[in-house]
């Protein structure tokens, strides 16, 4: 198993460029269950979700093909991939997939509009909450599916195909509001999503959903409508910069202090991020060719912080916000209100010295004068990243374990950080 291990104390100085969003690459790859014509998906991130639910995607009939390198590229392209699923083979999306990835349960949305059923795993993914899936049940069932959980999986059928409906999410969920999107671009008359999901990533899928042909009006905001229609077809998609990447090297860059280019990067997909960060003191500005972050002598501010769906501040930032906020010169407060075990982190950040008091879903964290390297271990996604950039600032070696989780989501990590003068490397046992 690889490790990364960091020796820290150097500035993060040059460019980064971004990748393609992890959180609507997945989406728009399963959207392809929705045409029998290939959906072309440009700036695809090389990462292991993408190459899971390849996996996944395959087992019910997609095919796939990357194209090769291209003259154009900007040097922050990622890779454009062909999704063909001329013929869905398997309705079914068997637990040894799914359990790899939440998002893999989406497939259950394009398979319920084109086949007419599906039946899907319970999902695996980051041991962050309980994380259920009632919200995906219930609009499915407006819809008038007939839905069963039996043994872990979820049994969908509507014999007389999807039918239009008014459905208000008690809750907003991005991947709810993912799902009864694609499945309601096939439905029978007209759908009209309420508190909906107002994330970029649903934007960005509604995006190539019109461009397949779907009738879509109100993507971005909290209202969604959905005129189905018979068919889509083929289309050619940019997937969008990914902005929870963007956010955590602006971090890194205002822990290490130095100045950075995040190269591709678009402000307005995490302004409230970027707020917080100027009000720690840190400069932001955006460019003609991204962001610029720089931050030159000034001590790090505390700033309280509280997660919240688009446009609020994103709880996928909160784990590298809390990272930062341990050598801000005094006492912040971040509470995470989306998840409600989202803390995991707050040990391992403890063995680098940092000061964290837990209360239930507040956390206080009192800044400290200096971190000490440490042998920390990954426990999800974001919250490994966070150890990388303690390990950025932390005095000595601090080895990473468990990298798979920062694979999942994170592209040549190392090789970007190192490339702006931080001392990374991945080590494999
Ligand atoms: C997506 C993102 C993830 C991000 C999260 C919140 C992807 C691939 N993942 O995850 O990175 O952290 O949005 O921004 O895009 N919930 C229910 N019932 C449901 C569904 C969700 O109670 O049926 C709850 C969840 O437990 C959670 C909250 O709703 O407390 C928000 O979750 P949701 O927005 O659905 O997250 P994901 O789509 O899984």
């Amino acid at each position: 198993m690889d490790s990364i291990v960091v020796t820290g104390g150097n500035r993060l100085n040059g460019t980064i460029p971004i990748s393609g969003a992890k959180n609507a690459t997945l989406p728009l790859m399963i959207a392809s269950l929705l045409t029998s014509e290939s959906l072309i998906l440009e700036n695809v991130p090389h990462l292991a979700d993408v190459n899971s639910l390849t996996r996944i995607l395959g087992n019910h009939g997609v095919d796939y093909r990357v194209e090769g390198k291209r003259r154009q590229g900007n040097g922050c392209d990622g890779r454009t991939i062909h999704f063909f699923a001329d013929e869905i083979v398997d309705t079914r999306a068997p637990y040894e997939l799914v359990s790899t990835m939440r998002a893999s349960f989406w497939v259950i949305g394009p398979l319920l509009a084109r086949m007419g059923k599906a039946c899907v795993s319970l999902p695996g993914g980051c041991a962050i909450g309980t994380r259920p899936v009632d919200l995906f049940i219930e609009s499915l069932e407006a819809m008038g599916t007939n839905i069963k959980v039996e043994a872990g999986y979820v049994i969908a059928d509507a014999p007389n195909g999807l039918q239009g409906c008014t459905y208000t999410f008690p809750k907003v969920s991005v991947g709810a509001t993912h799902v009864a999107l694609m499945a309601a671009t096939l439905a029978n008359g007209t759908t009209v999503l309420r508190n909906a999901a107002r994330e970029p990533e649903v934007k960005d899928l509604a995006d190539c959903l019109i461009g397949m042909g779907a009738k879509i009006t109100g993507a971005g905001t909290s209202t969604i409508t959905i005129e189905g229609v018979d068919k889509l077809h083929g289309y050619r998609h940019r997937v969008l910069p990914d902005r929870i990447e963007t956010g955590t090297y602006a971090m890194a860059v205002a822990m290490t202090g130095g100045d950075v280019l995040l190269k591709g990067a678009q402000p307005d997909l995490l302004q409230d991020a970027l707020d917080v960060l100027v009000d720690a003191g840190v400069t932001i500005e955006p460019t003609n060719e991204g962001i610029r972050v720089a931050r030159n002598g000034h001590a790090l501010k505390p700033v309280d912080v509280v997660t919240d769906p688009f446009p609020g501040f994103p709880t996928d930032l909160q784990a590298q916000f809390m990272a930062l906020m341990t050598m801000a010169d005094g006492v912040s407060n971040i509470k995470e209100t989306i998840f409600e075990n989202r803390f995991m982190h707050v040990q391992e950040l403890a063995r680098f010295g940092a000061k964290i008091k837990l209360d239930g879903q507040n956390a206080e964290v009192t800044g400290v004068d200096k971190l000490t390297g440490a042998q920390v271990m990954a426990t999800d996604l974001r919250a490994s990243v966070s150890l990388v950039i303690a390990g950025l600032v932390a005095e000595g070696k601090t080895t990473v374990n468990r990298v798979y989780h920062l694979d999942r989501g994170f592209e040549r990590l190392e090789e970007k950080l190192s490339a702006c003068g931080a001392q990374i490397e991945r080590v494999s046992h």
